[in-house]
């Protein structure tokens, strides 16, 4: 995977297109009567979901006029969401603020470092809640100076999936989609595409969250434990499961071997959950989301690997 700094095709505002992932059936994972999808995220710039909703995020605010060439878009971030902010505002010669807990991965340190950021380290032990404290803080010491993005809370972050990754998986299911299983970080994309694809069909919802607030699952929240996001909706789950990090780790190695795709912590604890639905049901297609691949976890990637 290339993170992409420039991008030759191009939407209105200058920013690169983003969204139209391929839909891969896991057959290694599927029957013939139900079927696991999983949608390629890290297909995009800054090779990860995030950039559905830095993308959403970074146009509404430069058309109500919040963000131009002097106000830098400031925001927390575990590192994903950041590193599409920068690829995305890399078009535009802008370079945003971003505050990031310092045990982020040094392969994301290192990536923002290189795209030029305005890095702020944040206490490791709060994580992106200690993040999201310091970025208010520094809003709230020169509010000119900022747009404030707060993906935690930002609307246009959910109604990116509920306008791209619901519609994209629609019709590329064309309506067979019976369930769809996500992890909970933001809640964004369980949030937007679950709503869409409620209004679109009879589609079952599964959210997961990690099994214990001292997690593996990078991009993932334990909600018991960590601050709720404003854009979640408690209502919108059919079903929660709980996932472990073991096992979405043993998850990644299987993967590897079976399909030959390198995936990420978050989308083996998905494919995990879509396992867990699938033994429950004798027809259907489940479909879940690989955020980003597992380039960005050099540890992990030790522990499983060996090297
Ligand atoms: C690796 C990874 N997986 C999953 C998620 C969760 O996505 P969302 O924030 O849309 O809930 C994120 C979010 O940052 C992530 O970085």
């Amino acid at each position: 995977m290339i993170t992409q700094l420039g991008h030759n095709t191009k939407t209105l505002l200058g920013l690169p297109i983003i969204g139209n992932t391929p839909l891969l059936l896991i057959k290694s994972l599927s029957t013939d009567r139900v079927r696991i999808w999983a949608k390629a995220e890290w297909e995009q710039p800054g090779g990860s979901v995030k950039a559905r909703a830095a993308h959403a995020i970074i146009s509404a605010a430069i058309k109500t006029g919040q963000l131009n060439r002097n106000i830098s878009l400031l925001d927390a971030s575990s590192g994903n969401t950041a590193i599409a902010y920068a690829t995305l505002l890399h078009n535009l010669g802008w370079i945003p603020t971003i505050c990031l807990p310092s045990n982020a991965s040094s392969e994301r340190k290192a990536l923002l470092t290189a795209l030029g950021v305005k890095l702020i380290l944040t206490s490791p032990l709060e994580g992106t809640d200690g993040a999201q404290e310091v970025a208010k803080e520094i809003y709230a010491s020169n509010p000119g100076a900022y747009f404030y993005a707060d993906q935690y809370s930002n609307e246009a972050n959910w109604k990116a999936h509920y306008l791209t990754t619901a519609q994209e998986i629609w019709r590329q299911t064309n309506g067979q989609i019976t369930h769809f299983v996500a992890g909970l970080g933001t809640t964004g994309t369980f949030t937007g595409t679950g709503r869409r694809l409620k209004e679109l069909g009879d589609v079952k919802l599964i959210a997961l969250q990690p099994n214990s607030p001292l997690h593996g699952l990078e991009g993932w929240k334990h909600l018991n434990t960590a601050h709720t996001p404003a854009i979640y909706d408690p209502h919108l789950a059919d079903v929660n499961l709980e996932i472990d990090s073991d096992q979405a780790f043993k998850m990644i190695r299987f993967i590897a071997d079976h399909e030959g795709l390198y995936i990420s912590p978050s989308g083996a604890a998905n494919l995990i959950g879509a396992i867990e639905v699938a033994s429950g049901i004798s027809d259907g297609d489940i479909v879940t989301t690989i955020a980003d691949t597992l380039e960005r976890y050099k540890e992990v990637h030790k522990e499983i690997f060996g090297i």
